[in-house]
Parts: C-alpha cells; sequence; structure tokens
C-alpha cells in the first residue's frame, strides 16, 4: 500500500538517495548534509518502505518543489506523478518547479503549470530559495561535489523547463 506524508529521512534514506542519484542524468547531486536542511520533505511509502521523495523549500508566498527523486526500484509505478499531486494539494503557496526530465515534464502537464519561457523571470523568492540552497551547500562543504558531478554528468543548465503554479 502506497502512503505519502511528511517525514524526516533517516541517515539509511538519504545514504539510498545519494547513491542512487549517482546514476541518474537529469538530477545533479544533492549531498547528506543538503537533504536534512531541506524545509519539508515528502516521503511516498510502499508498504513502509521508502519508495520515493519530493522536498519543498519556501520563501514567502512561494515554494520550490524539488528535488523529486523515485528509487529506481519503485520507477514507473505513478509513484512520482502521486506524489506531485498530493505536494499540490497540501502546499497552498504558489509552486514552481525546475525540470531536464521529459518524464517530470509530462507530470506536470497533467497540473494547472504554467511554463516559463524566461527562466531568469523567476519570481525574487525563487532567486532567495536557490542562494540559500547554495549557501547551505557551501557551509556543508558540499559545493565542490555538486560542481565535480556537474562537470562528471555534463549537465546542461538551460536543458531545465521551468513552470509555476499561480493560486
Ligand atoms: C522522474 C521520476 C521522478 C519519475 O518517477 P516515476 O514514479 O517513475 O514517474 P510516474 O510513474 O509517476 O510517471 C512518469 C510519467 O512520465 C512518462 N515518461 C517516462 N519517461 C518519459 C520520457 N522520456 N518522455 C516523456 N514521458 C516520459 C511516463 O510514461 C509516465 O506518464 P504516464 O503516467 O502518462 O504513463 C523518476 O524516474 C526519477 O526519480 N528519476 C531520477 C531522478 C530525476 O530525474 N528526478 C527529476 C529531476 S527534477
Amino acid at each position: 500500500m502506497l502512503v505519502i506524508r511528511k517525514t524526516k529521512l533517516s541517515k539509511k534514506n538519504i545514504s539510498e538517495l545519494v547513491s542512487e542519484i549517482k546514476h541518474f542524468k537529469h538530477l545533479t547531486y544533492f549531498g547528506n548534509k543538503t537533504w536534512q536542511s531541506f524545509d519539508t520533505i515528502y516521503g511516498a511509502y510502499v508498504d513502509n518502505e521508502l519508495a520515493g521523495v519530493l522536498a519543498v523549500n519556501h520563501c514567502l508566498q512561494w515554494g520550490k518543489i524539488g528535488p523529486l527523486v523515485v528509487l529506481s526500484r519503485f520507477q514507473n509505478q505513478k509513484i512520482a506523478s502521486k506524489l506531485v499531486a498530493h505536494v499540490i494539494n497540501q502546499e497552498k503557496c504558489k509552486l514552481y518547479l525546475a525540470s531536464a526530465n521529459p518524464a517530470v515534464w509530462k507530470i506536470v502537464s497533467t497540473h494547472a503549470f504554467r511554463s516559463l519561457s524566461q527562466w531568469f523571470k523567476l519570481p525574487i523568492e525563487i532567486y532567495f530559495i536557490y542562494l540559500k540552497l547554495i549557501v547551505t551547500m557551501i557551509l556543508n562543504r558540499e559545493l565542490l561535489f555538486l560542481i565535480a558531478e556537474l562537470k562528471r554528468k555534463k549537465t546542461v543548465v538551460h536543458n531545465h523547463r521551468h513552470f509555476v503554479l499561480l493560486r
């Protein structure tokens, strides 16, 4: 049975997420301490086992959703779709999401998200959330790992599509 709820990740959960993300091409890197720093994490549990997570970070009336991860053995079972729908239902703020993953674009297309053609025209609150994330990574000494992974995975920022859900 699938249950989605706000959660605190255990060290074991975080290790598994970090180790799986190494193999995902659309998600670059989040270190152990950064995972612990997110404002809110929604966990999807299948028979009490963590299957996927969706983090939410807030600034004023905005929330940035992501990273979104479903562990490989649970993928293609609509878990990400249910996580996104659950978070849209629970979080009453305006939402922003960026992704280079076509599967995420597909999920987003089933909701009332609007695509932003000019990514640099993001709401100022979203820039603050990104800034906070970068500062957190610096303080946690995880920024260099992110840069190394950006190079290894050849992640290109302009492949990302940006979406907002206004309300
Ligand atoms: C992306 C990810 C979260 C999707 O999780 P999931 O639980 O397998 O996704 P779902 O089963 O809910 O649905 C995915 C949808 O995308 C579709 N899809 C999958 N690959 C696709 C592709 N390459 N192009 C278009 N659509 C695609 C699926 O068919 C499905 O649509 P459907 O419901 O109409 O059948 C998961 O694959 C993952 O964690 N990937 C690695 C991390 C990552 O890239 N995260 C996103 C970064 S923001």
